[in-house]
């Protein structure tokens, strides 16, 4: 297994739509494993694989239940609201408040390529809604309202992540 680098704002994988998953279980095996470890080393509760460099449509996330991974996974449905202070990986330390559907159910596939669901609310909804996201090219920033979200960019230049190590 392997820790990968977790690639961070501004790096343009991170803004790519991710191209459908069709590799063999073995391989994808692997690459569970290490973005599971990767991701528990982090910590976070859920990773995308765009967020290691890698442009495929599969996440894994254990919101404290075990861990589970989505292969090419779709958002099917989603009611109510919930404000939650989000945080990402990619965007390491910063957290908004960030008011979304709070029930997400999300269909997609194992690594064998058998059919699975995943709902939930509050926590669950909220890690399916934010990791297939990522897949679709797309950071929590984009969730927040114009204003909070030019705030929260000023924050980001003024902070670590603004500096040159980064860009
Ligand atoms: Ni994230």
């Amino acid at each position: 297994m392997a820790i990968y680098p977790i690639r961070t704002f501004g790096d343009p994988v991170l803004r790519t739509s991710a191209v459908a998953v069709s590799d063999d279980a073995d391989s994808l095996q692997r690459l569970v494993d290490d973005m599971l470890e990767t991701m528990y080393e982090a910590p976070g509760v859920g990773l995308a694989a765009p967020q290691i460099g890698i442009s495929k449509r599969i996440f894994v996330a254990d919101i404290g239940e075990g861990p589970f991974t989505m292969v090419n996974p779709e958002i099917v449905e989603v009611s109510g609201s919930w404000t939650f202070d989000e945080g990402c990986l990619s965007v390491p330390g910063y957290y908004w408040s960030i008011k979304r559907p709070g029930y997400a159910k999300a269909r997609g596939f194992d690594i064998h390529g058998d059919p699975v669901e995943f709902e939930g609310d509050e926590l669950m909804g909220r890690v399916l809604q934010h990791e297939i996201d990522h897949l679709n090219g797309m950071l929590l920033l984009e969730r927040l309202s114009r204003r909070e979200k030019r705030q929260a960019m000023r924050e980001i230049r003024e902070g670590s992540l603004g500096s040159a190590e980064y860009r």
